[in-house]
């Protein structure tokens, strides 16, 4: 009973919303994957590769439909560090800078996996190898400081099958702790990027997912920093009927989720599961956005499968129009306010064209990490500074996706050149830490 309450009353929340933004998606529905969805403040992208840059069809379609970017191969560890020690940024700056000209949001992948290891990498153990793993990580993130939305820190870590544990890697026995060194050492060279743990397999819920949340409740608690799980979601012709729920639960425990290597076996239902994907992103308001694997089938790691938006010659397949219609539809519908997460302190109304302002706070003994959520109200919002009181004795050491005004006492933070813009209905987030007690007052935001 108590849930249906809960749920009537999001229901009648959402028709409220609804109604306001209605009439103008509906006449300014867009046309394109991304536009789509960044009509709820969502990015939809696109795996590409360095060597296909030069086709003319492909980069029509990739500056025509995508507004974010993974590198498919090219900030790998074997791409980026091919001898210790000597770094080599320059097919990965390509992918950087397709993005930075598209004005799209650029995902790192990934700073460690256990595959794609350059040989010299494979061929070291114990201290050297940690060590040698965390410089890697250190220097590719500060090689792209500022400039990337999401890092996969770390890729595929967990074992298949029904144990919920650790893949057996070279990293996995330097120690168990060697995940959470990564995303501090991320961190601490890019504060600005959000950072992701990124699997495939753990679509639905099953141990293996059940395993990375564990993860993730775990750093939460200890104030390791990590703010994003990316769900690869590579499909055969079924999807997981928990899809939806597994998402959800990730959020409810604080963390953004992604839809992050997409891609679909053709079957006799690619477009329905396509759809079914897109749609449950939409319902979640802590799914930041979409990446599918690649841009035509022939462009696909899954040769045979074509498992893309595109066939080889650049049409639009059935999948494309029944992904768009979800991103449409699901942007008039699903308001991406924080009022869902659980996490997140009660959001100050927002009216008109202004933005208001809510705080999650991650704390343990003498320290925090707070999430500031800023949401847009029913107009879109260019620019926007939060201000909020901190508690006698708390100072601010870093923040992340906005530029702070004092450590102490009354601070405001002011949007980076790539978050002041909000959509209509959407948000952005920033955060920062320190020490002593993180802040519990509402803080207050002004648009402009
Ligand atoms: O570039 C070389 C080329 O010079 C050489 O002639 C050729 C010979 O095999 O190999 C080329 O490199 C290949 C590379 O893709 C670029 O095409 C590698 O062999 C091949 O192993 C590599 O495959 C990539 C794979 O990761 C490696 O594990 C796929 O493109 C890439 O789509 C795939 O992506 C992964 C994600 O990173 C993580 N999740 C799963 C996903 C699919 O496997």
């Amino acid at each position: 009973m108590k849930r249906r309450s809960i749920i009537t009353v999001l229901v009648a929340a959402g028709a409220v919303l609804a109604a306001g933004v209605l009439f103008s998606a509906t006449a300014d529905a867009a046309t394109t994957l991304g536009a789509s969805a960044a009509q709820s403040g969502r990015y939809f992208g696109a795996a590409i590769a360095a060597g296909r840059l030069s086709d003319g069809t492909y980069t029509g379609i990739l500056n025509r439909e995508f507004n974010a970017v993974t590198p498919e191969n090219e900030m790998k560890w074997d791409a980026t560090e091919p001898s210790q020690g000597s770094f080599s940024y320059g097919n990965g700056d390509r992918i950087l800078n397709q993005g930075i000209s598209m004005g799209a949001k650029v995902r790192g992948h990934a700073l460690l996996w256990h595959a794609q290891q350059p040989g010299w990498a494979q061929s070291l153990a114990g201290s050297a190898l940690r060590n040698a793993a965390i410089n890697h990580v250190t220097q590719v993130a500060t090689h792209y400081k500022g400039k990337i939305y999401a890092w996969d820190v770390v890729n595929e870590a967990f074992a298949d099958g029904g144990g919920g544990g650790r893949r057996d890697s070279n990293l996995q026995r330097t120690g168990n702790d060697w995940i959470e060194a990564a995303f501090k050492a991320a961190r601490a060279a890019d504060p600005a990027a959000k950072l992701c743990y990124n699997d495939y397999n753990t679509d639905g819920v099953n141990a293996k997912s059940t395993g990375v949340l564990n993860m993730v409740k775990d750093f939460k608690a200890r104030g390791v920093p990590i703010d994003c799980v990316g769900f690869q979601s590579h499909l055969g012709t079924t999807i997981p009927g928990d899809y939806q729920a597994n998402l959800q639960r990730f959020a409810d425990a604080g963390v953004d989720v992604q839809i992050t290597e997409l891609d679909v076996a053709q079957g006799n239902n690619q477009a329905g599961i396509y759809a079914t994907v897109t749609k449950a992103c939409m319902a979640v308001s802590r799914c930041t956005g979409i990446t599918v694997w690649g841009i035509r089938d022939s462009d696909s790691w899954r040769t045979g499968e074509n498992p893309l938006l595109f066939d080889n010659s650049g049409n639009k397949k059935a999948a494309y129009t029944s992904v768009l219609n979800a991103l449409n539809a699901g942007g008039s519908t699903t308001p991406t306010t924080p009022a869902t997460t659980p996490t997140t302190t009660p959001t100050t109304p927002s009216t008109g064209g202004g933005c208001s302002a809510s705080t999650s706070l991650n704390s343990w003994n003498g320290g925090y990490v707070a999430t500031v959520r800023v949401a847009a109200g029913s107009a879109a919002v260019n620019g926007w500074t939060v201000t909020m009181a901190l508690p006698s004795g708390s100072a601010i050491t870093g923040a992340w996706s906005a530029t702070n005004s004092g450590t102490s006492g009354t601070v405001s933070f002011r949007n980076v050149s790539y978050n002041g813009s909000i959509a209509a209905g959407g948000y952005t987030e920033f955060g920062f830490q320190g020490t002593g007690a993180g802040p519990t007052a509402t803080p207050t935001c002004s648009a402009g």
